[in-house]
């Protein structure tokens, strides 16, 4: 198979080797890749928010799949267009994709096929009043979410009215553009919080290895959110009781609403979860792989990934084309830029990525570029460092020997990745 990978990240980084590994792949290409994903694949130029280009270079070298790394072109109706020229896509429809782009339309699917999620109501710009009314009379805290696209700042978690307020305030004044046009004001939920993605091709679905992200910049949990620190898989929360309840309450209802609907969901289903007393409730769906998810998720596969994701893409999902490997544990831990996510230098050489490998780590990169020959630092998640082990204790120790191999200026990386679940 010809593939075509469209992303740039430590996410696209390791869905390009897991593709590499497959036997059915022949050759990858990836748009607008960066240094670690070009000894994968071969990086090609395209715009891809012009889908005639798009669509033109996958006829041109006999593209038998894209996959669809980030939200941006999901949301922009990339996965329609080359549908409608007859090419074969991993990831949902713009439609589907509302799931992620709107939080209006994820509650209203959610209630409406009666997936667990927390209590909430929709107001827009004409509802003003009503929405500080209804502020006043929730209970503490309050979640207020900007209905759109907001690259993970849109979510406020307030402890006080007054709070809640003003930022209602921000986000009807426009904060987050377009986005904000609508708020979601949601109950607040207790637990702990784990992702499942599901494999999905409309009607049937392949779970992955659960996983737990570490949002926050600093450790224990403190400080702004980022994309993410660091994350490891599976996650203990999430038992075989749990993941019953997660198939039977979320992803299959999500599916056959989906379907209901007229709008299959075909693609990576992620499952943002909050976990109380054993049951979960959905905090967010996605519609794309989660990254830094992605990198601890993906290397405990066996198989053939890529016949997986095209199976998926033809509605004929191939159930035994992967299988999850066994007594595996697997822990990232995301190299950054000291000052993310608020300002940072760049421009860093990055040193000792060779060292690593050669113990067995597997260096992701997401924020590098090459100058002159060199890779160096060119964002503020820099590389996720990714350990597999026979325990999780085994796989965070091998994770931090190799983050100490790897060298560059204003490093910064977390201490406590995974360390909730050794307790
Ligand atoms: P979201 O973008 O909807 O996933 O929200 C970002 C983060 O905010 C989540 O990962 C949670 O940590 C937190 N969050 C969002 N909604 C809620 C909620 N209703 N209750 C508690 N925490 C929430
Ligand atoms: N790790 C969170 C996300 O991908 O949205």
């Amino acid at each position: 198979m010809n593939i075509l990978l469209i992303g740039s990240g430590g996410r696209e980084h390791s869905i390009a080797l897991s593709l590499s590994k497959s036997e059915s792949t022949e050759k990858i290409y990836c748009t607008p890749g960066n240094p670690g994903i070009a000894n994968l694949s071969e990086i090609v130029e395209l715009n891809i928010s012009s889908h005639i280009d798009v669509s033109t270079f996958c006829k041109l070298k006999n593209i038998d799949l894209v996959v669809i790394g980030p939200e941006q072109p999901l949301a922009e109706g990339l996965s329609d267009y080359l549908r409608t020229s007859n090419i074969n896509v991993f990831g949902p429809s713009q439609f589907a994709a509302q799931l992620e782009t709107s939080k209006d339309f994820a509650k209203s699917i959610m209630f409406k096929y009666n997936i667990p999620t927390a209590f909430y109501r929709t107001f827009d710009l004409s509802q003003y009043d009503d929405a500080h009314q209804y502020i006043d009379l929730h209970s503490l805290p309050i979640v207020l979410k900007a209905d759109g696209l907001a690259a993970g700042k849109g979510v406020i978690i307030a402890e006080s009215h007054s709070e809640a307020h003003e930022a209602l305030n921000i986000i009807f004044n426009g904060e987050f553009g377009n986005a904000g046009s609508k708020v979601v004001i949601e109950e607040f939920m207790q637990g702990e919080e784990a992702s499942v993605f599901a494999i999905c091709d409309g009607t049937n679905y392949f779970i992955l290895p659960s996983a737990q992200d570490h949002k926050r910049i600093f450790e224990g949990d403190l400080g702004k959110n980022t994309g993410g620190m660091g994350a490891y898989s599976p996650a203990p929360i999430v038992d075989i009781e749990l993941m019953q309840k997660v198939e039977n309450q979320i992803i299959k209802p999500l599916l056959n609403g989906m379907m209901n609907e007229g709008h299959p969901y075909i693609g990576c289903l992620y499952c943002g979860l909050m976990i109380k007393d054993n049951n979960p409730k959905v905090v967010e769906f996605n519609a794309r792989f989660g990254d830094p998810e992605t990198q601890v998720v993906l290397p405990l596969l066996e198989g053939d990934f890529a016949k997986l994701l095209y199976s998926a893409s033809i509605s004929d999902l191939d159930l035994y084309a992967v299988r999850i490997a066994q007594n595996k544990y697997s822990v990232c831990v995301v190299l950054a830029s000291n000052g993310y996510p608020d300002k940072f230098e760049k421009g860093f050489e990055i040193n000792g990525i060779s060292e690593a490998e050669k113990d067995g780590a597997i260096i992701f990169q997401a924020g590098t570029k090459l100058n002159n020959g060199k890779i160096v630092t060119s964002g503020g998640r820099v590389l996720g460092v990714t350990s597999i082990g026979s325990s999780l204790e085994d796989a965070v120790s091998k994770a931090y020997n190799a983050v100490e191999k790897i060298e560059f200026s204003n490093k910064y990386y977390r201490n406590d990745i995974a360390h909730k679940a050794l307790k």
